[in-house]
């Protein structure tokens, strides 16, 4: 039987949960760090009883979406303060879209490496999506989203300044996530790009009882895409690989160094 996939509409998602829920433990530890409102986590914990999920939200609003969401489910959510204490020994840690919204990135880094087991792995997904907008002069309703769009990467420098770190968002160069996973102390053991553009928009498109194989069809191609035809090319928007510039999230699966 095939395995039913997660976060339908998200390759790079829906690829890291495959490989996570493919572990043949009968029990381990994920921790979503920067969960969010918790996307598809209290599906999978139904069907999935060996994962002791533990989740980490920073922003209050998120926050208290992700605790009335997960309630009457096993997972664990974290406060700051326990955050902050020991290491939660996670066998795997998974951080989607968080990195572009983080002020202090090496802190974000240092605290992955804390929590990460001696043996776990930490998916670090990051999303270049937000920070990519074309003002096209035959469809002016776009424009409204492209503008903000704009503002947001413009204006990125001014939220800290004014204590509302919660709105930051920069695009991260590769250089920099290199220099990072360095300084961490992690290895990096696969790097892949994922979540082609026109395959997303296409999955929004796809009826319902057709969305796991459209997935299915869609990893697969990006399967091949990584494998085959990556190429290193001319820099652009912070990335010298060809396949970024249609793909615009990227995915480190990084280990103890
Ligand atoms: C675009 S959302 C992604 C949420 C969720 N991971 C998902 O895929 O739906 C970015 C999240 O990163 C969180 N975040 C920002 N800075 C963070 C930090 N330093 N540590 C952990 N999470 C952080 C935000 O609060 C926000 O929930």
């Amino acid at each position: 039987m095939t395995a039913r996939l997660y976060w339908v509409g998200n390759a790079a998602k829906a690829r890291v949960m495959a490989e996570v829920l493919a572990d043949a433990r009968s029990a381990y530890r994920v921790f979503d760090y920067g969960a969010g409102r918790g996307g598809d986590w209290p599906e999978i914990l139904s069907a999935h009883p060996a994962i002791d999920l533990v989740c980490y939200e920073p922003d209050p609003e998120s926050d208290r979406d992700l605790r009335s969401r997960m309630a009457g489910t096993r997972a664990r959510i974290l406060s700051e303060a326990e955050f902050q204490a020991a290491s939660i020994e996670a066998d795997y840690i998974v951080s989607f879209s968080v990195l572009e919204h983080v002020f202090d990135k090496p802190a974000y880094m240092r605290d992955a490496r804390r929590h990460l087991a001696p043996t776990g792995v930490f998916h670090l997904n990051y999303d270049d999506g937000h920070f990519r907008t074309s003002l096209d002069l035959d469809e002016l309703r776009g424009w409204r989203t492209g503008l903000a769009v704009t503002a947001q990467n413009r204006l990125a420098w001014l939220w800290p300044r004014l204590n509302r770190v919660d709105r930051y968002q920069a695009r991260v160069p590769a250089a920099e996530i290199m220099r990072l996973v360095d300084e961490a102390g992690f290895a990096i053991a696969s790097d892949r790009y994922d979540n082609l553009g026109s395959f997303k928009s296409l999955a929004k498109t796809v009826p319902a009882d057709q969305a796991q194989e459209f997935m299915r069809f869609w990893l697969a191609t990006e399967d091949e895409l990584n494998k085959r035809f990556r190429i290193t090319a001319e820099p652009r928007m912070g990335d010298d690989v060809n396949l970024w510039r249609e793909m615009a999230s990227r995915t480190l699966a990084l280990r103890h160094a």
